[in-house]
């Protein structure tokens, strides 16, 4: 689960060593795409050109708020044509989430970073996928023609750690 059953985050699932990972790795690609709700508010947020996912536009419209960021409604245009309305046509990509967004880009993660907290329990929560907790994550990657590539401890008191999820055609 990534959130709680509310789509609330809550701090249950929330890691120090694990929020390190995830701001290294923003740190290094162009753009970071993420639906309406899934906004990572981080320190380095702001200097990041993001695609914001919803449907609340036909194809895409500025964030009053934010002059690197693009809302973005997959029905009214591919994922190419927003890449080259942000001005980023070739840049590397972050894919940060929820579900549904996620789900999206299955075909075409390079690399999955999967990190599990295995002691936190959300009942009814948000899947990292929509067929999870039918399918694990992992079952899911499996499927999808990705093998399971380096682990890293995290937070060892915590047991958290992060899997590296890649495409048996590539590599990091
Ligand atoms: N633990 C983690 O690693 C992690 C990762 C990601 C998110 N989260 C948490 O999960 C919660 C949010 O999850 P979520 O699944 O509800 O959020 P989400 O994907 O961020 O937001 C859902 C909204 O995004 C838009 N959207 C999603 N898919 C779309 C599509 N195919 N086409 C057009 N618009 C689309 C829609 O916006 P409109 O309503 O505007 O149409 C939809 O209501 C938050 O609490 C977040 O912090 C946790």
């Amino acid at each position: 689960m990534l959130a709680n059953a509310t789509g609330i985050m809550p701090d249950s699932l929330k890691f120090e060593a694990d929020r390190h990972f995830f701001e290294r790795g923003l740190d290094g690609v162009d753009v970071v795409v993420h639906g309406r709700h899934s906004h990572e508010r981080q320190p380095h947020s702001y200097l990041r050109r993001r695609l914001i996912l919803t449907r609340q536009v036909p194809a895409f419209a500025a964030d009053p708020s934010n002059e690197k960021a693009l809302f973005w409604n997959p029905a009214g245009a591919s994922f190419e044509q927003a890449l080259a309305v942000l001005g980023t046509p070739d840049g590397s990509v972050g894919v940060i989430g929820g579900t549904d967004v996620f789900g999206m880009f299955l075909d075409r993660y390079d690399v999955f970073h999967l990190s599990r907290a295995p002691d936190v329990r959300l009942p009814g929560g948000r899947p990292v996928f929509r067929d999870v907790p039918t399918r694990t994550p992992e079952e899911v990657f499996a499927s999808r023609g990705f093998h399971c590539g380096q682990r890293q401890l995290l937070d060892s008191a915590k047991g958290v750690a992060v899997v590296s999820w890649q495409r048996s055609s590539k590599s990091l």
